[in-house]
């Protein structure tokens, strides 16, 4: 696809040829993100980060992304701050907030809502999560990472032996990066749900229709061997019609080290799109997993600033530019070297 000057609300959009290039744009990013260079080229730009839902990782890694390249981040973080409480309709909205900035990111609690603004936007926009839709720059940051940590193997995407567990209907992170599995050749995935939170039809089928191997699990235990990588998901309890309805679901499905000791192949990745709900009734990702060498959660973290960046950057067309505008960095940062471990 032609990044520049375009929206990015889905990754229907991506040939695996354009992962590629992403990837590589995010690899170039690595010396800025770990403060080795810094680089002023998108010094006057301004992103609008639009974040009507909940969010620390997306929101903040965003706006770092854009610092990171010299540009300014304005933000609005609530609907009750913006004018939407007052009727405002989101192409009105978009109309006027595309005059003030450069690019606009935004999270939005329905589906669909953020190509609606798009369609009124004069400059690009990046989908940050619309509902239990999409979240295209976690599926890209979350497929970086699977990269990564593949070929720290000495192995690659194809042929990847992945389970997703959790709440495989509302989550936008796993429904991205199904279909992002799409572009690649013989995978086997498992799918780990309550029977009422299995992956959408057209998702799974999607998966077959490419040749992948699927298999349905509604017990933790019995779909956690023979992968490569756990993916692991919340409850996305903000989804449900109820808050009772949710909690039915809470704590079903608890990874921790003796689950994994016993049931996983050594060396399988441990991977979350982040928060995990560490509340006593739900723990999904037990933090006795916090010193397995194998949980991969704050790399991508970590990764998502590239990522990000390299969205930017290639949106904008300035990839080719971002090391002409770059000079070492002579101040102490204890980053430098923290990010040696990234
Ligand atoms: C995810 C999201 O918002 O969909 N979080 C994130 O952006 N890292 C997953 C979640 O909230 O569970």
């Amino acid at each position: 696809m032609d990044f520049v000057g375009n929206h990015i609300l889905s990754v229907g959009q991506f040939q695996r040829s354009d992962v590629n290039r992403i990837f590589s744009v995010a690899d170039r990013m690595r010396p800025y993100a770990m403060r080795k260079r810094i680089t002023r080229v998108l010094e006057g730009a301004i992103v609008s980060n639009m974040f009507f839902e909940p969010s620390t990782r997306t929101r903040v890694s965003f706006g770092s992304a854009f610092n990171l390249l010299g540009g300014e981040v304005r933000e609005t973080t609530e609907v009750k701050a913006s004018s939407l409480t007052k009727g405002e309709s989101l192409y009105d909205t978009a109309r006027v907030l595309s005059g003030y900035s450069d690019v606009i990111v935004m999270r939005h609690p329905e589906a669909g809502s953020v190509a609606e603004f798009a369609a009124a936007s004069r400059v690009p926009v990046i989908n940050g999560g619309d509902g239990p839709n999409e979240h295209p720059s976690q599926a890209l940051l979350d497929l970086y990472t699977m990269r990564e940590e593949l070929r720290a193997q000495d192995r690659s995407l194809d042929h990847l032996r992945i389970a997703l567990i959790g709440d495989l209907r509302y989550g936008r992170a796993v429904h991205s990066l199904c279909k992002l599995l799409c572009l690649y050749d013989d995978i086997h995935i498992h799918f780990i749900s309550p029977p009422e939170l299995e992956i959408p039809e057209e998702i799974s089928l999607q998966l077959r229709n490419h040749g992948h191997q699927v298999t349905q699990f509604h017990r933790l235990e019995a779909g956690i061997h023979g992968v490569d990588i756990l993916y692991v998901t919340r409850t996305q309890e903000e989804r449900f019609p109820s808050q009772d309805e949710a909690d039915k679901y809470r704590g079903l499905f608890r990874l921790n080290e003796s689950i994994y000791t016993q049931h996983c192949e050594p060396n399988t990745v441990i991977m979350h799109p982040l928060p995990r709900d560490s509340r006593a009734q739900a723990q999904e990702l037990d933090e006795d997993l916090n010193q397995n060498p194998n949980l991969a959660i704050f790399r991508q973290t970590d990764n998502g600033v590239l990522v990000r960046m390299a969205l930017f950057a290639l949106v904008l067309n300035v990839v080719e530019e971002v090391d002409n505008h770059a000079k070492p960095v002579t101040w102490f940062t204890a980053k430098r070297n923290l990010a040696e471990k990234m």
